[in-house]
């Protein structure tokens, strides 16, 4: 079998080949651990999702050299102090059989670079970015992509928009992690304890598995508020929990999972109603998931149908398609349909817009399709996340948005959903030649087997 870090250097070389000049090289940092409030207090490390993706390695302040079809890692010098604290790093032969690349000390690539057009992808760490910018010769910024470096995020696009098999495991193991994981979350639920006890049932299941969360894990009974932060709030018998979390598998590839459930192990009749509104518009989503779809389609078929459900309750008026396309419906879903997952949970997010858009097409000014993160057709193994949702939010009901939509919202009939402060049900699903798989299908999502897995504590 061919190593497949081996097989995605040379895809890379392939496609950057009709890119840039001859002899140019790719040159990727794998960054360094990260300060948290000093310097010697840091996160824990995780090498640049580009490097990682090349090489399948996280070694600290680590390169990689793409000449042709000859790859080398450069690695950092033994150091005595680093080994005395952290641990010695590992040993170059070893490295050398577990990524098929050449190995040389990091003191020889400015040499081996001299002379050299070279292209870069910027690294997140500013460390790093340092370092690329001497050995490049110009500024390199996290976050900056330089018009010279345009084509090696284009080849890298390429490569990573589609999943290999070996990815496709990956992310596999990721989503079967957190599977155990929510459903740990469910069982710990139970009115008057915390937010913070909920958060720690699933990432005890996540760090048991030897991984690390691949996003900070959002557990809120605030669900309006789409991407909350940690809290140890006490939870209450009326409340609705929402939990938005996923594990990296141990390869460092994401998964993101969002259930909604009933602090009480029981949906009201209210909380029930739109909970069934929006699993039937997450529904429509994954239906129209396939090869060539274009993705805001999908995005308009979720946001259809939850209309549909709103109307069906009385709290929109009017026709479907109507609220859809005059951005009504986006004051109670008011984000996108979801994203590119892989080895980054917002997958190449890094490169900005670059990834998530097919060349041609530019994100909407519009409220509603402004936050949709990915508009291209779809192709067989590309990963995405599907996450309609209906919030809340005071702020958008007392703005400008809810004065434009008039009578086409029934504030009467939505007063009497005040115990719904927000909802989203989120899967990752891999596109297939006729359709999707659903990797985290196994996590409970209908009422009756969500109600049931809260009241198993
Ligand atoms: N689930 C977190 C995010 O999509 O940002």
């Amino acid at each position: 079998m061919v190593h497949p870090h081996v097989e995605r250097r040379a895809r890379i070389a392939r496609e950057l080949a009709d890119r840039v000049p001859r002899g140019t090289v790719a040159l990727f940092a794998s960054g360094h651990p990260r300060p948290r409030n000093y310097p010697a207090n840091t996160y824990p490390f995780r090498a640049d999702s580009h490097f990682l993706y090349l090489t399948g390695a996280s070694i600290e302040g680590a390169f990689l050299a793409i000449d042709g079809d000859q790859s080398t890692l450069y690695l950092p010098e033994p150091d005595d102090d680093h080994a005395l604290w952290h641990g010695a790093l590992p040993e170059a032969a070893e490295l050398a059989t577990a990524t098929g690349a050449d190995v040389a000390p990091l003191g020889s690539l400015e040499g081996a670079l001299a002379g050299r057009n070279v292209v870069t992808l910027p690294s997140i760490d500013p460390r790093a970015a340092r370092r690329q910018s001497h050995l490049v010769g110009r500024e390199v910024a996290p976050g900056a992509l330089d018009a010279r470096d345009v084509p090696l995020a284009d080849a890298m696009i390429a490569v990573r928009l589609v999943h290999d098999d070996w990815a496709r495991a990956e992310l596999a193991a990721a989503a079967a992690i957190t599977a155990e994981g929510h459903l740990a979350a469910m069982s710990a639920t139970r009115p008057g304890a915390r937010e913070s006890l909920v958060r720690a049932a699933f990432e005890a299941v996540v760090i048991a598995h030897g991984g690390a969360p691949a996003y900070g894990s959002i557990v809120t009974v605030h669900g309006e508020v789409l991407h909350a932060p940690p809290t140890a709030r006490e939870m209450r018998s009326g409340d609705l929990l929402l939990v938005d979390a996923g594990s990296e598998s141990p390869g460092g590839w994401a998964s993101d999972v969002t259930r909604t459930w009933p602090v009480s192990g029981t949906f009201s009749p209210t909380q029930r109603d739109i909970y069934e509104v929006v699993l039937a518009s997450q529904q429509a989503a994954i239906d129209v998931v396939a090869p060539g779809v274009r993705y805001r389609d999908v995005h308009f078929a979720a946001a259809r149908k939850l209309s549909e459900g709103l109307v069906a309750l009385g709290i929109l008026r009017g026709d479907p398609d109507e609220l859809v396309a005059d951005g009504v419906s986006a004051l109670f879903f008011p984000h996108g349909i979801g994203h590119l997952l892989g080895l980054d949970v917002h997958d190449m997010e890094d490169l900005g817009d670059r990834a998530g858009y097919a060349p041609g097409r530019t994100r909407s000014s519009r409220f509603g399709l402004c936050y949709l993160r990915l508009d291209r057709d779809l192709a067989a193994g590309m990963a995405v996340t599907i996450e309609p949702g209906f919030y809340r939010v005071p702020a958008l009901l007392q703005g400008a948005l809810r004065e434009r939509a008039g009578d086409r919202v029934d504030d009467a009939v939505l007063a009497r959903y005040t115990d719904v402060r927000g909802i989203r049900i989120e899967d990752d699903v891999v596109v297939t030649e006729t359709g999707c798989d659903v990797l985290t299908a196994s996590i409970p999502k209908s009422v009756e087997a969500v109600e049931h897995a809260v009241r198993r504590s």
